[in-house]
């Protein structure tokens, strides 16, 4: 009797999983047909042109495949395998702990995931800063192997005849100025940049110095919405902010920062959406589903003809088992 019902309960939690998740699939199909499809890669070109058209970019970060697909999907243009991978991936404290071979491997992942997305590297901490030649080596290695599109680094402008020499080897660089979180650990503690007239114009000479160097895109990280403002007005090349208010082209954040999954996120990066709970819930469902063996139809089975054979194969291994001295 028990039995009865259980199997009664488990095929109509069945019944309704596979209504459910059909109606799921429906809704996604539709959102998917809505949405737009990119026809070819973006390039630097085109998207400078975006930029300058005065259509906002965004960005967000990114950091495998699978999550590419659905942000190419969505039509975001630009992904950002930054070195918070380190923070968000791995679980350390700083970016500064962010393994370059590791990065590389991700950002090879997240192109496959959006062939037609500009995907940006981020070079991690002592990737860049310790000799030119080597950072120069470093920064084609996320081209090659990674197959990144642009190639960011966190500099100001003692950091020019690296970029100089990055340009003229053909690499896309991203300056990322401002602050830089690179250098946390030096500065005690991440904090924003240009609050000072003095740091605001030394910003802005950063900004021109590795410009004229050859960066062909700014970053530009927590600062006075005002002096991104001047930055945007004085740059000949698209300035993305992050925490850097709404003059900037076009706008970064962290993606676990906008799924809410983080436990805290900075006031320019609230949670677009709460998924932890979400996250929580299907985590929870499984566990149900597991201890109730409510596992879903079984998608695979033997013919006829092999079942019986491997009744009769059973019934000789238990034969033999028998005949060799084992239990029954
Ligand atoms: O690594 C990163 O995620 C970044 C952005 C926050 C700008 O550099």
């Amino acid at each position: 009797m028990l039995s009865d019902e259980i199997l009664m309960h488990q095929s109509q939690a069945e019944t309704s999983r596979n209504a459910a998740t059909e109606q799921n699939r429906r809704t996604l199909a539709s959102e998917i047909a809505d949405s737009p499809q990119r026809a070819a890669p973006l390039t630097i070109r085109s998207l400078s042109k975006l930029m300058r058209s005065g259509q906002r970019v965004s960005c967000l970060t990114c950091y495998d495949a699978t999550t590419a697909r659905w942000l190419e999907q969505a039509g975001i243009e630009v992904l950002l395998v930054g070195d918070t991978a380190g923070e968000m991936v791995l679980g350390f404290s700083s970016t500064v702990h962010t393994p370059l071979d590791f990065l590389i491997t991700l950002t090879a992942g997240v192109k496959r995931g959006a062939p037609n997305t500009l995907v940006m590297a981020d070079m991690p901490f002592l990737s860049y800063q310790a000799d030119d030649a080597e950072g120069v080596r470093n920064a084609g290695r996320f081209m090659t192997e990674g197959n990144a599109d642009l190639v960011k680094v966190e500099v100001d402008r003692s950091f020019v005849p690296l970029v100089a020499r990055m340009s003229r080897a053909g690499i896309p660089v991203v300056a990322h100025i401002g602050s830089r979180p690179q250098l946390s650990k030096q500065q005690g503690g991440y904090s924003a940049a240009g609050k000072s007239c003095i740091d605001a114009v030394a910003l802005l000479d950063d900004a021109r110095a590795l410009v004229d160097a050859g960066a062909q895109m700014l970053l530009v990280e927590a600062t006075p919405a005002e002096v991104a403002e001047q930055l945007v007005r004085e740059s000949s090349v698209p300035v993305i902010g992050c925490g850097a208010g709404p003059a900037c082209h076009g706008q970064v954040v962290v993606l676990q920062d906008l799924l809410g999954l983080t436990a805290w996120q900075p006031a320019f990066a609230l949670p677009a959406i709460d998924f932890g709970p979400q996250l929580l819930a299907a985590a929870r469902g499984w566990m149900q589903r597991v201890r109730t063996n409510d596992l879903g139809p079984h998608p695979y089975t033997m013919t006829d003809v092999q079942r019986d054979a491997f009744a009769a194969a059973v019934a000789v291994r238990r034969s033999d088992s028998t005949g060799s001295g084992g239990t029954t």
